[in-house]
């Protein structure tokens, strides 16, 4: 897959700005700022009197993206925090902007980050097996398949990949560690591969390789995905202004059943309105022109 020159292209652009509608004035929080697509978009739609909070753990995104931005001749107001988006309320305190019109979250990793080798995501090329995409993050994926137990490893391949081989690549990595540690991306890729069936009689145009579903729950771990998209959701609607709206794009299934579950909890105790009955899914055309976009879903709801 080729990066794009930018290193990622935003997914769903046209469609946040249509469900969003961000304005003139607005104060909008972009808390997954990466290279900055959607923050450049939205910062345009809310000039020239409006302002930008915009967020990332991953301060090499978070500078590429303040230097797109400040190259960008624009008028709104953009303030950037190297920031989790877990801690939303401690950045909102600071920019001084407890209540907003817009949140919106572009979950998982930009594309540039799963092929610079610095990130340790690339299964293609030997690379060191780190996965963090905050440095303040003590663990890495080295040390998870280097000495957590074959269940648990099992368990979170299971869990938040759905990986259907779990038990047999778990049993795998514990055999070959009591050999010598697993130290590169490539070492665990071609663990994965020796025990998990290349996936056949599929009509996917593009092949998916065997070590996908475990990069992904490794990194998710690593990273604490789910932990911080859970306390995301939990605090974001208290910080919306009454008619703010709240916008996620997730990438696979764990991540939209939690944002679907949240906002109809949310609906019921009348917090919350759900814009879209169904997610946002992106065009063909889109697809076409980005396959990384093919499994993104996004969900809009509405503060009351
Ligand atoms: C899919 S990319 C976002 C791309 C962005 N919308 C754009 O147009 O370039 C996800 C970004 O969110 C960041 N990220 C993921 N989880 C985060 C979290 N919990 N807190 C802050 N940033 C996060 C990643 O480092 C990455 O830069």
């Amino acid at each position: 897959m080729q990066v794009p020159p930018t290193g990622h292209d935003p997914v769903l652009l046209n469609e946040i700005l249509e469900w969003c509608s961000p304005h003139d004035g607005q104060l909008v929080v972009d808390a997954t700022v990466g290279r900055g697509g959607h923050s450049l978009a939205l910062a345009k739609a809310i000039a020239p009197h409006g302002t930008l909070i915009g967020m990332d753990y991953d301060p090499r995104n978070l500078a590429y993206a303040r230097d797109r931005l400040a190259k960008s001749d624009l008028t709104t107001q953009v303030r950037l925090f190297h920031a989790n988006f877990s801690e939303l309320i401690e950045v909102l305190r600071q920019a001084n902007h407890p209540r907003v019109d817009l949140i919106l979250a572009d979950l998982g990793v930009s594309t540039n980050q799963l092929f610079e080798q610095e990130y340790g995501l690339s299964f293609s090329n030997p690379v060191p097996l780190d996965m963090r995409l905050d440095p303040r993050n003590p663990l890495t994926a080295r040390t998870i398949v280097n000495t957590w137990s074959e269940q648990k490893l099992a368990t979170v391949l299971y869990e938040l990949a759905d990986e259907r081989f779990s038990r047999r690549i778990a049993k795998k990595i514990v055999e070959a560690r009591k050999r010598s540690p697993i130290n590169t991306t490539d070492e665990l890729a071609d663990l994965v591969r020796s025990v998990v069936p290349v996936p056949r009689g599929s009509d996917r145009s593009i092949p998916i390789d065997p070590a996908t579903r475990t990069f992904l729950a490794l990194r998710m771990v690593v990273n604490g995905e789910m932990e911080n998209l859970e306390k995301l959701l939990r605090v974001a609607p208290d910080h919306l202004k009454p008619g703010g709206k709240i916008a996620i794009i997730s990438f696979h299934s764990t991540e939209d059943r939690l944002v679907k579950h949240v906002f109809r909890s949310a609906e019921q105790t009348g917090q919350l309105k759900v814009l879209t009955s169904k997610p946002i899914v992106p065009s063909e055309t889109e697809i076409q022109a980005n396959p990384r976009s093919r499994s993104a879903k996004l969900r809009v709801a509405e503060r009351l």
